[in-house]
């Protein structure tokens, strides 16, 4: 399986509505900001505590998992 990379991956299961509210803590469209907060961001997905209904509801167990393995994977931009 090809690896999970930001760029092709992750980005792509953040909308406009997910960056602009959470711009006040980080940029999701940032590979950086989205690296450093990771660990975070994944407690938040996977609890389904984010996104909140207003903005779409929780993510599916497969964009979940997408998101663990991009972090296992090392991280690829
Ligand atoms: C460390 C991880 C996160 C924390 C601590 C967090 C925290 C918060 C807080 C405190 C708010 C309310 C403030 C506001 O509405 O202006 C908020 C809103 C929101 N967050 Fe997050 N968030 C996290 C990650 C995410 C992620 C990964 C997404 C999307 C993929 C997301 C999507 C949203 C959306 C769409 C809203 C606005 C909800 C509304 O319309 O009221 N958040 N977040």
């Amino acid at each position: 399986m090809p690896q999970v990379s930001f760029d092709n991956d992750i980005k792509p299961l953040m909308t406009e509505a997910d960056r602009n509210h959470m711009e006040f803590m980080f940029d999701l469209w940032s590979y950086k900001d989205v690296k450093d907060n990771a660990d975070d961001i994944y407690d938040s997905v996977s609890n389904g505590r984010m996104p909140p209904p207003q903005g779409g509801g929780p993510w599916s167990k497969d964009k979940v998992d997408l998101f663990k393995q991009w972090m296992d994977g090392g991280y690829q931009p």
